[in-house]
């Protein structure tokens, strides 16, 4: 049976609805895919997810906080999910796989085990997380925390994009409410066990040579937001002296950064991919400048150590320059290790396929995170060509793309099975 499912899986229609989901994220002006939480691209790319799923009748709905949930029936109904997970929100100008793979995968898998007259004993859930990427709305919640943990209406205030739209505007202009936020909590043990399909979005793979890594732990990251405040004034009459230069303590702070990571000599790294100079002006000395610090690391210990390290640096920089300094802290934690029976039924699966695969650690965050602590939970990677991802030059060969979506069908398979007590071989 699990090989006439994984003989089912459509490359071509799966390519075709990748690029299709692509192009529906485009916005002039812009290149790659701008499908950032609840904007009106990622509508555009929900919407259009929401239509496939209805056409493959497993009646998709769209749950309070705007994650897209569609499921394939089983012989026990009452059974708890296999999820097959991940998420249409992009990064500006992101690639054409980053999630979209792993719901479009899975969705994938759904119509093979379909058309081979799989039933399925355990209900299996393709689900579209929102807001995963938190690259629009940086402190604010993920659809996986939300479905997973429970969020109230009270963690979306103050949550507030970089043209100042807040998130509970962008939410109802997506026809969600954001009171009802709290509703989108799952009861405990609604999830039999988690898989979500990713492209690397690194180049060890492309170095090793595999199609499929089984990933065995997922990295932690930790973000800090800095808002230094000095005083606006003349570029001209102001002079070096009587300057309180916001910019002077933020540019500090990026070369601080920089030089923590590279002192860790691999074991951490570190982004300020956000730096925002205010008024903005040539001829205006910066009032005011803010950065988010972004820290991962498979060592929690280092990575919990350095961003200490930086915030006391940010402050006596501000006390230097008599800045006023605020900052916001999420520090969620340390790396996320994965279900080792999944990982086996992963290797195997490519096994008996014979699919090159290895084991891979992410130093990309993902939604399998917030399901690691809670359920059985499993990744699958698919090489990224030159390492690329978060750019519009993202590329995973098809072949790859099949290899990983053909692993991932028989691995669910085989959980399904595994769990209902029968035997692969069912
Ligand atoms: O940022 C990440 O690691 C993921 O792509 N959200
Ligand atoms: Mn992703
Ligand atoms: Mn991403």
């Amino acid at each position: 049976m699990i090989d006439s499912i994984v003989k089912h899986v459509d490359a071509a229609r799966l390519e075709q609805r990748l690029a299709k989901l692509y192009e529906l994220g485009h916005e002039p002006g812009h290149r790659g895919a701008m499908r950032l939480a609840f904007s009106a691209a990622d509508r555009r790319g929900r919407d259009y997810v929401l239509d496939l799923m209805r056409q493959a009748g497993i009646s998709p709905r769209i749950d309070q906080v705007g994650n897209l949930i569609g499921v394939l029936r089983g012989s026990k109904p009452k059974a708890a999910s296999l999820i097959l997970g991940s998420h249409l929100d992009t990064v500006p100008q992101g690639g054409k796989f980053d999630g979209a793979l792993g719901v479009l995968g899975g969705l994938e898998v759904v119509e093979a085990m379909q058309a081979a007259g799989y039933e399925p004993a355990h209900p299996i859930e393709v689900i579209a997380f929102s807001n995963e990427e938190k690259a629009r709305f940086t402190t604010g919640f993920g659809g996986s925390l939300a479905m997973v943990c429970g969020i109230k209406p009270g963690d979306l205030e103050g949550v507030v994009d970089g043209r100042g739209v807040t998130l509970v505007e962008a939410m109802k202009s997506c026809g969600l409410d954001p009171e009802l936020v709290s509703k989108a909590r799952r009861p405990s043990g609604f999830c039999r066990a988690y898989l979500e399909l990713h492209v690397e979005q690194g180049g060890r793979m492309l170095k090793s040579g595999e199609q499929v890594g089984v990933v065995t732990a997922i990295v932690g990251i930790s973000r800090a937001h800095l808002t230094f405040k000095g005083r606006a004034n003349h570029a001209g009459t102001t002079m070096m002296e009587d300057r309180s230069d916001a910019l002077w303590a933020a540019a500090e702070m990026v070369r601080k950064v920089r030089e923590a990571a590279v002192a860790s000599q691999g074991g951490l790294v570190g982004t300020v991919g956000i730096l925002r100079v205010l008024p903005g002006a040539a001829n205006v000395v910066p009032g005011e400048a803010s950065l988010t610090i972004e820290l991962r690391s498979a060592d929690e210990a280092l990575k919990s150590q350095t961003l200490d390290d930086l915030l006391t640096q940010a402050g006596s920089l501000a006390e230097r320059w008599h800045l006023e300094l605020t900052s916001s802290v999420n520090r969620p934690g340390g790396s996320v290790p994965l279900d080792q029976t999944v990982q086996s039924t992963i290797a195997e699966s490519a096994q008996e396929l014979g699919i090159p695969h290895r084991r891979i650690h992410s130093w990309a965050g993902h939604d399998a995170s917030v399901f690691a602590p809670v359920a059985p939970t499993g990744m699958l990677f698919v090489p990224s060509q030159a390492g690329i991802s978060h750019s519009p030059d993202e590329y995973t060969h098809q072949e790859d793309v099949l290899a990983g979506v053909r692993v991932l069908a028989a691995t669910v398979a085989r959980l399904d099975r595994l769990y209902a007590g029968g035997t692969v071989a069912d």
